[in-house]
């Protein structure tokens, strides 16, 4: 039988939509897996006990929409009430409720630049306007670029990332206070905690005192739980009935509930293995300056971070990957154009690999 025409689908979706392309992660799995910012040293380690408790749950059910006993445990965590947490799908799906909560075609959204990518793709999707403030040449936030963005242009929802991701740099505490007042109480501040246990600074204290202000969160990074999908916020009880808004029912499945739970019951365990990163980070940052200093890359710049990976950039950098590749090692690579480019930026793994790693750079630089 004779088809019709084609149809060109790409043409049927939304204008702004066109400009998007499906995020595409690399499909194979390297033997050494330092891309994603994952906690390797947690792999596997509360299955034994996720799988006790999977017999308890009732599956034939729909889940708790309101998550209410692991919100009760992350409020008991952050010293909060559980109205004032909101459980999300990965902290990407509450970065993506707020933009469709508030962001309005056209409406601005100010971010840093380089940062997570996925604000910028949510506010692409809402027809939004994306307003980036670079960094300094050293990845540093300078809040004076950053709050006359914001005085000039009235954004509606303001991203902080704090440590910020890539670049691993962190605002200080005195610098964030400062930047939080002098925002306008009608512009949405996300101040995004994605690595905050491995900096240790929070500015969740202030979400009483600022209704504003949302704290992002994750189960993903520091505490090992990046497949499992659990991300959370922290705001004032107004803020978090208005995201809720936009929140389908059974957001979160049982699976994911369950699996969060058992993880906070074993946070000894997490707290046990964030000294090993920490201490991990220091070895490989003091390592990738050696290279520097011992002349064998003259070039090479390692960048401060607060986070459970190190940026470096170097006009290696498209040959190393390439070599790294070579040895099953993945680490993220940002190609030879943009503000990224000749950047990589490698997750801090467990000893073993983090030794192959650094076996890896040094035969590269012989
Ligand atoms: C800064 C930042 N925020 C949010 C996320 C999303 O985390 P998840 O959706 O896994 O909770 C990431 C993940 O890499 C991130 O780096």
């Amino acid at each position: 039988m004779e088809s019709k025409d084609k149809t060109n689908i790409r043409k049927l979706l939304r204008e702004n939509i066109q400009q998007l392309t499906p995020y595409q992660v690399i499909p194979e799995t390297p033997a050494v897996k330092l891309d994603a910012n994952e906690n390797n040293w947690l792999a596997g380690w509360f299955q034994d006990e996720l799988a006790k408790k999977i017999k308890e749950i009732p599956l034939h059910q729909y889940p708790d929409t309101d998550c209410t006993e692991l919100r009760k445990k992350l409020a008991e965590l952050n010293e909060v009430e559980h109205q004032q947490v909101l459980t999300g799908v990965g902290s990407d799906q509450i970065i993506s409720w707020i933009i469709q909560a508030f962001v309005e075609p056209g409406d601005g959204v100010v971010t840093m630049n380089p940062t997570f990518g996925m604000y910028a793709i949510d506010t692409l999707m809402a027809d939004g306007a994306l307003l980036e403030v670079s960094l300094d040449q050293n990845f540093q936030f300078q809040p004076e670029p950053f709050l006359t963005m914001i005085h000039e242009e009235g954004p509606k929802v303001v991203f902080i990332t704090n440590p910020n991701n890539p670049t691993g740099g962190i605002i200080p505490r005195h610098v964030l206070e400062k930047v939080l007042l002098a925002i306008p109480a009608e512009t949405v501040v996300v101040l995004d905690e994605a690595y905050y246990e491995f900096h240790g600074e929070t500015l969740a204290d202030k979400i009483m005192a600022y209704p504003n202000l949302i704290v992002l969160r994750t189960l993903s990074k520091a505490y090992g739980l990046a497949g499992v999908r659990v991300g959370y916020a922290l705001a004032s009880d107004e803020m978090i009935d208005a995201i809720s808004c936009v929140k389908p029912p059974y957001h979160m499945s049982s699976l994911d509930q369950a699996a969060a739970l058992v993880c906070l019951e074993m946070i000894p365990k997490v707290k046990e293995e964030l000294v090993n990163v920490i201490r991990w980070r220091e070895n490989m940052k003091n390592f990738l300056i050696q290279l520097k200093n011992n002349g064998r890359d003259s070039q090479l710049e390692v960048f401060p971070s607060a986070a459970n990976f190190i940026l470096i950039r170097t006009p290696h950098a498209e040959k190393l990957n390439q070599r790294l590749k070579e040895h099953q090692i993945s680490v993220r690579g940002y190609g030879t154009e943009g503000i990224l480019a000749n950047c990589l930026r490698i997750t801090i793994g467990t000893a073993e690999e983090n030794v192959m790693l650094q076996e890896t750079i040094e035969e590269y630089y012989k």
